[in-house]
Parts: structure tokens; sequence; C-alpha cells
């Protein structure tokens, strides 16, 4: 029998030195694209994914990500008193249910794979969904919901993936594929960014995931990998062959807003589809690429 999915984890402990000096003294995860922090993108996909409980895996110098998900009773008065009725509405989506999010700490930043492990007694048995707050995925449908679509077809690990320029292969976690049905991939291998000339696809993983507890057994190793960081790609490798094992196309754009050039695209993309935005953004755009 398949387990229904109810838990995601969000590692939020990293150093994000692509970033700095903006993230020296704020968490990378709070950045804003338009007028919503990047931590609570990853919340809103994986709620609608019917997504209850919630794991930030956090360090050092991130609890301002704890406290936005907190009442900010004193604001909420002021706006009130005040008759702000939207600026209260736009507070809304960073409420959660009483004890559905909680934190557990990575001490040190020793890589995605040993973060996730921090997770383990959140988990327990139960599969659950990894969602890195700074790739963010503008779609239809929340593309952590699809991978839960297509989970509770298979069961077993489903990744989302999507194919990225050769070049760029040793950025990524890259998959060898078998069975292609254009849609859902089975999983044959999995690199942690190989150089273009080893790469056995140019299908990359991308911050989404659906995996089942066993993985927590391979991360407990802690075994170093790429980087001389325990790697969640490399515990996943060892699950082939024992789980089913599929890489999903998902329905969607995704944007690496842990890059800068992927962070201001985001922007763009984000905001010029708004009614309030939109056309001061084609605006000045078009005034900007006149210029170049
Ligand atoms: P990144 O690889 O983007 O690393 O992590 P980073 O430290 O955040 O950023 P840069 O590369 O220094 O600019 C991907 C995700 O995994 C988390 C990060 O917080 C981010 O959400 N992470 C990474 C951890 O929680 N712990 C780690 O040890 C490493």
């Amino acid at each position: 029998m398949i387990k229904p999915l109810k838990k995601a984890v969000l590692p939020v402990a990293g150093l994000g030195t692509r970033f700095l000096p903006a993230t020296k003294a704020m968490p990378k995860e709070m950045l804003p694209v338009v007028d919503k922090p990047l931590i609570q993108y990853a919340i809103d996909e994986a709620r609608e994914a019917g997504i209850e409980e919630f794991c930030l895996v956090t360090g050092r110098g991130k609890d301002s990500l704890i406290d936005y998900f907190d009442i900010a009773y004193e604001l909420e008065a002021t706006l009130r008193e005040r008759g702000k009725k939207s600026a209260l509405e736009a507070l809304q989506p960073s409420s959660v249910q009483a004890g559905s999010l909680v934190a557990v700490r990575q001490q040190e930043p020793l890589g995605l794979g040993h973060a996730i492990w921090c997770a383990r007694s959140f988990i327990g048995n139960d599969p659950f969904a990894i969602l890195l707050p700074d790739d963010i995925v503008k779609s239809g449908r929340s593309c952590v919901a699809q991978l839960v679509d297509a989970y509770n077809q298979t069961g077993g690990n489903v990744v989302a993936v999507t194919e990225v320029p050769r070049e760029h292969t040793n950025r990524y976690g890259i998959l060898d594929v078998g069975a292609d049905d254009g849609k859902l991939v089975e999983v044959k291998g999995l690199v942690e960014k190989p150089n273009p000339e080893d790469a056995p696809s140019n299908l990359s993983i991308i911050g989404r995931y659906v995996l089942t507890a066993d993985v927590m057994e391979h991360l407990a190793k802690l075994e170093r990998g790429a980087g001389n960081e325990v790697q969640l790609t490399d515990a996943m490798a060892k699950m082939i062959g024992h789980v089913p094992f599929h890489g999903l196309r998902y329905e969607g754009t995704r944007f690496d807003c842990g890059d800068k050039a992927g962070f201001l695209e985001a922007q763009i993309a984000f905001s010029i589809d708004r009614p309030d935005l939109g056309d001061a953004v084609k605006a000045f755009l078009k005034k900007y690429v006149d210029v170049v």
C-alpha cells in the first residue's frame, strides 16, 4: 500500500554565500520575490499538495524564518485599528496551524544530505517531500502536487527533473535514464555535478523531491561526496533498484533563486503578469532594453 504523503522538509541552513553581503545578517530564504519571501513560495506549494506538517532545518542566524510564521499580534492590532484590510489579508498566508511547523537545527552546514538527515525524528517511517526554497516554480498545479500525483501511482521516490544545457551539468544532480514515456522517466543512476563529458544525460534534478524514509539509513553513514559535503544525491543513488524511482518532467518553469541571474529573472516573471505591476514592469523593461 502506498502511504499518503503529509510531511515536508525545508532545508534552510545553508550559508547563502552567493548573495553576500545581503545574506550576512538575513537568511537567503527570506529574500523576497516581488512581495513574498522565498520560504513562503515553498510553503504555499507544499500546502497545495495536501502537505500538513513542515520541518525547517535551520542554523545560526536563521531565527527570522521561524518568527515569520508566528502571529504578529501588535502589527495585526495596529492594522485592524487603522482599517488596513488589504495589508491584513497580505499577512494571511504566513500563518500556519498551531503545531504544524517544527524546526530542527543543523549546527554545521555539512551539505544538503546532512541537513535532511537532521530531520530524521520528524520523518520517522513516513514518506516526505523536500523543497529547497531557493528554487521556485511557476506553474498551474503546484510542482510538489504534481510529484505527489505521480507518487500516488508509482510509490517510492519521485524527483522533479528538467533539461539543462549540457555545459551546465556540473551544477546539478544528473540522471542516468531508463524507460521514458516523455513525462515519467525511470531513474537508472544519479551523479552529482558531473562534468559535461561524463554526464549520463542533461536531465537535472531540481529542488523538489518525494522520498521514502529509507533514505535516512543511507544518510546516517554521513559519507562525504562532491565538494566534501554529505550529498543527498549519493544517498538517493543507493536506493536505485530497492524502491521504485522516477523522475517527473513537471509542468512549469523553475527559477534558481540561489543564483543572482535566476533571482532577477524570477522578479520579472512573477511581477509581469500581476494586474497591479505588469504595465509598470513592461514599461521599464522596454526602457532599459532600448538603452542597451
Ligand atoms: P545551496 O547549495 O544553494 O547552498 O543549498 P547555500 O549555502 O544555501 O548557498 P550558496 O551556494 O553558499 O550561495 C541548497 C539548499 O540547501 C540548504 C540551503 O539552505 C538551501 O535551501 N542547505 C545546504 C542546508 O540546509 N544545509 C547545508 O549544509 C547545505
